[in-house]
């Protein structure tokens, strides 16, 4: 296959031929954001990419390349001194319109956040509010975006969530403390599907948990996923676990993508120097050990 010769991440002709089948949901282009410290760190720097309805897009790359930064400027929760130096990112809801994200602001933008777009934070699971009881932060998310659900559908819709993240309904009375760190994880996601948004994205959602309990969360978000066709941004360093899940996965270095491309064409055939070093780092790839237990994307 053949690099493209334009500026920008490497790309197969068969990544090409992929993209061109499928519905832009969230469009990124040029954007830079840089934290106004001293001196100042370009965090992202031109990054344009395009995230499709239904698919699994993966980011990844070494700690500190900038993969939360871009996170939080594609949902436009970046915070002092972070400054979205320039780029565009737009939303193309399923409804036929197109939504300026960087242009939102006051109630547009806060019924645009987990409306549309949500987000499970990186080390989410030691976010949840240890003084308040899983049902009243679930509930908390309805009863602002939601106000016109009686107080029993609310009810309703918070056990239906924690079914759908496969944990038990009688766990809407716990504390996070009486939550073992998978079940917090799983809270923080359906709580991230609480309104059904049209895209999520996970900051490295199950680094944090032991493989048994990660591979499940997995599973989990990949069902969900088949289910309810929301499209996903998924953060990691783990290359190995993204070539398992995701359609197409990002290759992020110093704020910049170097490579993108289909699964199955970055492992075949990784065409960026340092996407080869990297699948190279993970010895897991040479032998024949795989996340996948048959049941997962079987790749
Ligand atoms: N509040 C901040 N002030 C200054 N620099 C910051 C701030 N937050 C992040 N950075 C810097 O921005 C760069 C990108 O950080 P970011 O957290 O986006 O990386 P990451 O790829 O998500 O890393 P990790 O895999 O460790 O989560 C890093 O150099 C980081 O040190
Ligand atoms: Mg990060």
């Amino acid at each position: 296959m053949t690099a493209t010769t334009t500026a920008g991440p490497l790309s197969s002709a068969a990544h090409a031929e992929h993209v061109a089948r499928l519905t832009p949901v969230l469009t990124a282009h040029d954007v830079s954001i840089e934290y106004e410290v001293d001196p100042p760190v370009r965090a992202v720097q031109g990054v344009s990419l395009t995230l499709h309805r239904g698919e699994i897009l993966g980011l990844a790359g070494e700690s500190g390349c900038g993969k939360s930064t871009l996170a939080y400027g594609l949902n436009r929760l970046l915070k002092d001194p972070a400054v979205l130096r320039s780029g565009e990112v737009t939303f193309h809801d399923a409804d036929g319109t197109d939504t300026d994200v960087v242009a939102l602001d006051g109630d547009a933008l806060r019924a645009f956040r987990w409306d549309k777009v949500s987000m499970v934070f990186q080390g989410a699971m030691n976010s949840l509010n240890p003084v308040l009881s899983v049902r009243a932060q679930l509930e908390d998310v309805l009863t602002t975006h939601r106000p016109g659900l009686s107080r029993t559908e609310r009810g309703e819709r918070c056990a239906e969530l924690l079914e759908m993240v496969g944990v038990d309904p009688v766990r809407l009375d716990s504390f996070a403390h009486e939550l073992s760190g998978g079940m917090r994880q799983r809270v923080m996601i359906a709580m991230a599907m609480a309104l059904e948004p049209q895209v999520m994205i996970m900051d490295e959602p199950t680094t944090a948990l032991d493989v048994v309990v990660q591979r499940d969360i997995l599973r989990e978000i990949m069902r969900l996923r088949e289910r309810f066709d929301f499209a996903v941004v998924f953060i990691t360093h783990d290359l190995p676990l993204l070539l398992e899940i995701a359609d197409r996965i990002a290759v992020m270095r110093a704020g910049e993508i170097v490579e993108l491309d289909t699964a199955e064409q970055l492992y075949a055939a990784a065409q960026h120097e340092y996407t080869q070093t990297l699948l190279s780092s993970f010895p897991s790839l040479l032998g024949d050990f795989s996340y996948d237990d048959g049941e997962g994307a079987g790749r």
